[in-house]
């Protein structure tokens, strides 16, 4: 299901110690054509919200996450700036009652693994088919008519261990699973084990992951983001 309670007091460390750059990330989402509002699904502890919020405080922005924890971190981050909403609920059955001119997910329930060469495929936090259709139909609703889905697109994933800024060593084991892959994250302070969370990835084909778009009226739009940080999707 995706729950980061584990690895909450130690995410800001981990992501800003280089595994996300987080004002390339925000630049891409704002080369869209104008909007005036967006959502971010996944929003975690903030960090992109910020990000943007810096650049272009006139946005409102809403933030949604599954994980308090992850939600506490973003509340203090982000209490400065008043136009952004944060929302502690699952994908799979959220209701805002309202709808976005954008939304967008970077690591946050889907995303895109490409290597470069090859097709890149879609990877979901939520393990069960009928959990991802039920997520994308209520992910949809929120969107209105003409509006832009962006899903990030990451590096492929490796096993590594790799010194963070407080010293500390983040590590990441994958491993098989008939549906895709298992992932554990691991921090240690030396020889101590201070965080360990372990999460199950469902994987789909581009052909797969179109298909699903397409029928809750999502559809591709090839190189609509021009640095190919996301993979987009408009609205019929
Ligand atoms: C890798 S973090 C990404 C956070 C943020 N987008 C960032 O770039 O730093 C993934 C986030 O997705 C959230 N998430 C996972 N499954 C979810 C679900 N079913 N509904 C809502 N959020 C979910 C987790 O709680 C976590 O905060």
């Amino acid at each position: 299901m995706g729950d980061y309670t584990n690895m909450s007091a130690y995410y800001d460390v981990i992501m800003t110690s280089g595994y996300y750059d987080y004002d390339a990330i925000a630049d891409s989402i704002l080369s869209c054509p104008p909007f005036n509002n967006l959502l971010e699904i996944g929003c975690g502890t903030g960090l992109i919200l910020d990000t943007l919020a810096q650049r272009r405080p006139d946005i409102h922005m809403t933030g949604m996450d599954l994980t308090q924890a992850m939600l506490d971190i973003a509340s203090a981050r982000l209490k400065h700036h008043r136009h952004i909403s944060l929302c502690q609920a699952n994908v799979i059955t959220f209701d805002l009652q309202r709808q976005f001119d954008l939304a967008f997910s970077y690591g946050g329930v889907w995303y895109f693994v490409s290597d470069g060469q090859n097709e890149p495929f879609m990877v979901s936090h939520l393990a069960e088919h009928s959990d991802n259709e039920q997520g994308l139909a209520h992910l949809a609703r929120h969107l209105s008519s003409n509006s832009l889905l962006l899903l990030g697109i990451q590096g492929p994933h490796h096993d590594y261990a790799k010194p963070i800024s407080n010293g500390m060593i983040y590590s990441q084991k994958i491993s098989p699973w008939d549906h895709g892959f298992i992932k554990d994250y691991f921090l240690h302070d030396g020889t101590e084990k201070v965080m360990e969370q372990n999460l199950t990835y469902r994987i789909y084909s581009m052909r797969e992951a179109q298909a699903m778009m397409e029928k809750v009226g999502l559809h591709y739009e090839a190189d609509l983001i021009k640095d190919h940080r996301f993979i987009g999707f408009r609205k019929s």
